[in-house]
């Protein structure tokens, strides 16, 4: 189905979402993201969604968008960075996402390092970065991100770790399309703040405090070989630090999954 290209008049971003595309039915907006920043589309180009066919997650698993449950949307990025650095804007969505349903009267979002934001220890948003490396950088990235909104119930296989927005808020009706807007918008700060100093020191201590796993115990799924440990927190280049007999050991986002061994463990 054609898309409505779409610019945002209420937006208060100066370049992200100034053009998005706004699709009732797509297979992913990922897949989407690629496909137009294939053909050019400019950083900052947004794809929206209303239901997702084949909505993806991370290590190949399905993502359930059911039409109108939540806002499923990427973001096509072409930052001047390194192939090695792109991970850490999986966390720069993660705060934008925390601070835009801060904005939600009661919520106290968490998140669980690398890509999922939490609430009351399960999970209401998924992020998954895609990326298309160059020889000397990157080409584009595609940043999507998926919060359930107004699910009150979830299919079986995820019912246990999955939440939304208006379980955890009971009474309150959420705003698809402001939570959209203001998460647009923080993402905007965050990402500018990650530019300016290339990595995550102007909004370290923010992140720390809503970092679920700090000081809990991790299972760090590292394909050289799985091992458990106390996770610290993160150093400035994103990385999280896993205290294991007496030494810290710095994990990357990108190479490693990262499981809690406390009860939600998606
Ligand atoms: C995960 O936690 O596994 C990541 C889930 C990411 C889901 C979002 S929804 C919008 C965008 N399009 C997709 O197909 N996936 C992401």
């Amino acid at each position: 189905m054609e898309p409505m290209r779409h610019k945002e008049a209420h937006l208060k971003t100066s370049w992200l979402g100034k053009t998005i595309y706004k699709y009732e039915e797509i297979d992913s907006t990922n897949t989407e993201g690629k496909r137009l920043a294939e053909n050019g589309a400019a950083h900052g180009t947004v794809i929206h969604a209303q239901v997702q066919t084949a909505g993806r997650g991370r290590r190949g698993r399905q993502w359930s968008s059911p039409k109108g449950a939540g806002i499923w949307f990427s973001i096509i990025l072409r930052p001047d960075i390194a192939p090695e650095s792109a991970p850490v804007l999986t966390l720069v969505a993660a705060m934008a996402v925390v601070k835009a349903i801060q904005r939600l009267p009661g919520a106290s979002p968490q998140i669980k390092w690398p890509n999922d934001v939490v609430m009351s220890g399960k999970k209401v948003c998924g992020i998954l970065t895609e990326m298309s490396p160059q020889r000397d950088g990157v080409d584009y990235m595609v940043v999507g991100i998926g919060i359930n909104v107004k699910q009150q119930a979830f299919p079986p296989d995820i019912m246990a770790s999955a939440t939304s927005l208006e379980q955890m808020l009971p009474g309150a009706s959420v705003s698809g399309e402001l939570l959209l807007a203001a998460v647009l918008e923080e993402f905007e700060i965050y990402y500018e703040k990650y530019m300016q100093t290339m990595d995550m020191s102007l909004f370290l201590e923010e992140y720390h405090d809503r970092l679920v796993n700090k000081d809990k115990e991790v299972k760090v799924l590292d394909p050289r070989g799985e091992y458990e440990g106390i996770a610290r927190g993160i150093n400035q280049s994103g990385e999280l630090l896993v205290e294991r007999e007496g030494t810290l050991i710095a994990v990357n986002a990108g190479e490693v999954s990262v499981r809690g061994v406390y009860g939600y463990a998606p």
